[in-house]
């Protein structure tokens, strides 16, 4: 099973940019990139932050651009997303939940089992998980024991050292750690909303941010608390699960031609043995 991961994708409207850049020609850029990959993945998540400032007119754009990917994707909402505006562009990508509820999916498509968690909660951006997304996670991961599982969610649910992000905190996250301890076939818990790569545990799981495909964050100012972005490569994750090795992620980053090309990625196969 082969799971690629675009977040952050940041689509701005017609004539706008975000931070400068021209996101949806980044966007064009990644989703050429994952029909590059051999093999090819059997599937796509998006990890929220999918449009910058929740329009409708930017989530028509977002929906034409992603209509291009060749295999099944899904969607989970960050902080800049607005459930009810994604709901009704990408019906089939959010799945379960009514009006202003949170989008959850529990998809059994796969050799690997994909579940997509909605932490969006006020303050923003900050995260939480409320008991009833909770318990729905218990109950789902109940229900088919021991199938490799991969979380997906925006925020990172463990601490990142980007001080102005973790001071937010993660609600739910003591729940959460004790769920996943309980079902270790959860191999990866997968996140964006750094838009940089940083690596945790969250129970016995690894916990991963992807980079965006906007632009990344420089972490070295966060030592000095500041807030800055700069364009630095865009990038994605691919994550792969085989009966043999277990879960391994690899990221990818984009050169100056526009094509991307694998680096050293925080959850090898070979870090993986925790696993
Ligand atoms: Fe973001
Ligand atoms: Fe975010």
């Amino acid at each position: 099973m082969i799971l690629a991961q675009r977040t952050d994708t940041h689509v701005v409207r017609p004539g706008s940019t975000y931070f400068g850049v021209d996101t949806t020609a980044y966007l064009r850029d990644a989703i050429a990139a994952l029909h590059h990959l051999d093999p090819t993945p059997d599937a796509v998540v998006i990890t929220g932050d999918l449009v910058n400032l929740g329009h409708a007119d930017e989530y028509e754009r977002f929906a034409d651009i992603v209509s291009a990917i060749r295999m099944p994707y899904f969607v989970v909402p960050g902080n800049h997303d607005d459930r009810d505006r994604l709901r009704a562009a990408l019906p089939k990508a959010t799945y379960g939940g009514s009006t202003h509820e949170r989008v959850r999916f529990a998809i059994d498509d796969f050799d690997v089992r994909l579940i997509g968690l909605d932490a969006n909660a006020p303050p923003w951006p900050g995260a939480a998980l409320d008991d009833a997304s909770l318990s729905w996670l218990e109950e789902t991961l109940a229900s088919r024991p021991g199938i490799p599982t991969i979380l997906c969610v925006h925020q990172p649910p463990f601490r990142t050292g980007l001080h102005y992000l973790d001071v937010f905190g993660f609600g739910g996250l003591g729940r959460l750690r004790r769920t996943l301890a309980r079902y270790p076939n959860v191999g990866r818990v997968i996140s964006g909303h750094i838009h940089c790569v940083r690596a945790g545990y969250v129970g016995p799981a690894r916990a991963l941010s992807a980079p965006s495909t906007a632009p990344q964050v420089v972490p070295e100012l966060f030592e000095r608390h500041a807030f800055a972005l700069r364009r630095e490569r865009p990038g994605f994750d691919v994550h792969v699960w085989d009966p043999q090795r277990g879960f391994g992620t690899t990221t990818y980053r984009r050169d100056s031609n526009g094509s991307y090309a694998p680096v050293a990625g925080p959850g090898s196969f070979a870090e993986n043995t925790r696993a």
